[in-house]
């Protein structure tokens, strides 16, 4: 399919994104988020990770409703994650997605991140589990980050690629993997030597900031996220990889809002809160890169294509105007800081076609 974008423009008119990877949380904090991922994504993969983890048909049935319920655009839909553990049952995974309940599976290694701790151990203990999504053609989404504290944390990527990553695809080989939100250079070399079958997710932090950045002047928590950013030439093969036109490199923003608390704090939350003005982050680094044309694959196309889905059908409207961002949004009785937070972006999101 080829790009409607042409390379300078001021307006771009393009098929409706989705986002491959989105953390909309429950209760006040879902329906705060969720207008800012449905006015610009046609769909989301909305994460499992909540303090009650998704690892039933019932509670993603449940939570989809809840998300169905907080989100007033027409035209959104979210599409569900079952949260593996040690003991998931491979047949509620294989109903959930036959009953087009669940669409992927997310593992999270115990203790990687925010609600991880009910993840998985010993990858061993899920061989049912992707022995059935192989055969059902379920994607595998993966948060690649070995635990070991003995291992440095701008290491963890590299190293759950060498330890598991390489396993898993070896023992699995048709199985369906998205790499989410890489940050290496080695994760983006791996996707690309690997099948077809193995894919990657980029949000938009990991391509504007390097590690660097967050001590810069003082320690910044608002950028502080997991993965971490990584060094200079990290950040540098991520954008080759977002601009590439490789349909193995997709959109997904891992937006992870946390209130202004538990970011500022002696024990802050990892998450960077991205989804407000997601498109126009994207759409800033595509066009420093001389990329814009390249957008709609990125954002539009390659997602759909490895999920087996139809792009959609819709059109967004990104328009060449300053968006200044506010330095923090109003978020229930407390206040969420956003990327990008006081900055101007340099275009803006106008709306549906
Ligand atoms: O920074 C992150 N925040 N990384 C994750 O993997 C989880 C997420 C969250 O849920 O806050
Ligand atoms: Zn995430």
């Amino acid at each position: 399919m080829k790009s409607t974008i042409k390379k300078t423009v001021d307006r771009i008119v393009m098929r409706r994104p989705d986002d491959w990877h989105v953390h909309m949380r429950d209760g006040d904090m879902l329906s705060r988020v969720v207008g800012y991922t449905a006015k610009q994504f046609g769909r989301a993969i909305i994460m499992p990770n909540l303090a009650v983890p998704i690892t039933t048909v019932a509670l993603a049935r449940d939570y989809r409703i809840r998300i169905n319920a907080a989100v007033s655009e027409q035209n959104f839909t979210p599409l569900m994650t079952c949260y593996l553990t040690d003991t998931v049952d491979a047949g509620e995974i294989e109903q959930g997605f036959k009953s087009d309940v669940f669409t992927a599976c997310k593992l999270y290694p115990a203790n990687a991140t925010t609600n991880s701790s009910h993840g998985v151990t010993d990858i061993n203990n899920i061989t049912s589990a992707l022995e059935v999504m192989q055969r059902i053609g379920m994607p595998l989404l993966v948060h690649g980050e070995v635990t070991d504290s003995d291992v440095d944390i701008f290491d963890r990527e590299a190293v759950f690629i060498d330890q598991i990553m390489t396993k898993i695809i070896v023992d699995f080989p048709a199985l369906k993997i998205v790499f989410e939100h890489i940050t290496t250079k080695e994760a983006v070399d791996f996707v690309k030597v690997s099948g077809s079958n193995i894919a990657a997710t980029i949000t938009p932090h990991h391509l504007v900031y390097n590690r660097s950045a967050i001590f810069k002047g003082g320690i910044n928590p608002h950028l502080y996220c997991l993965p971490i950013a990584k060094r200079e030439r990290h950040r540098l093969a991520l954008r080759r990889a977002a601009i590439s036109g490789s349909p193995k490199f997709f959109l997904g923003t891992d937006s992870a809002p946390h209130t202004i608390e538990n970011k500022q704090s002696a024990c802050g939350c990892a998450g960077v809160f991205n989804a407000p003005y997601a498109m126009e982050s994207y759409a800033q680094t595509f066009e420093e890169e001389n990329a814009l044309h390249k957008l709609e694959g990125f954002a539009s196309q390659f997602g759909p294509q490895f999920y087996g889905l139809e792009p959609n059908t819709q059109k967004i409207v990104l328009e060449r105007a300053n968006t200044v961002v506010p330095a923090m949004l109003d978020i229930m009785d407390t206040q969420i800081v956003p990327f990008h937070a006081g900055e101007t972006l340099g275009w803006k999101l106008a709306g549906l076609a």
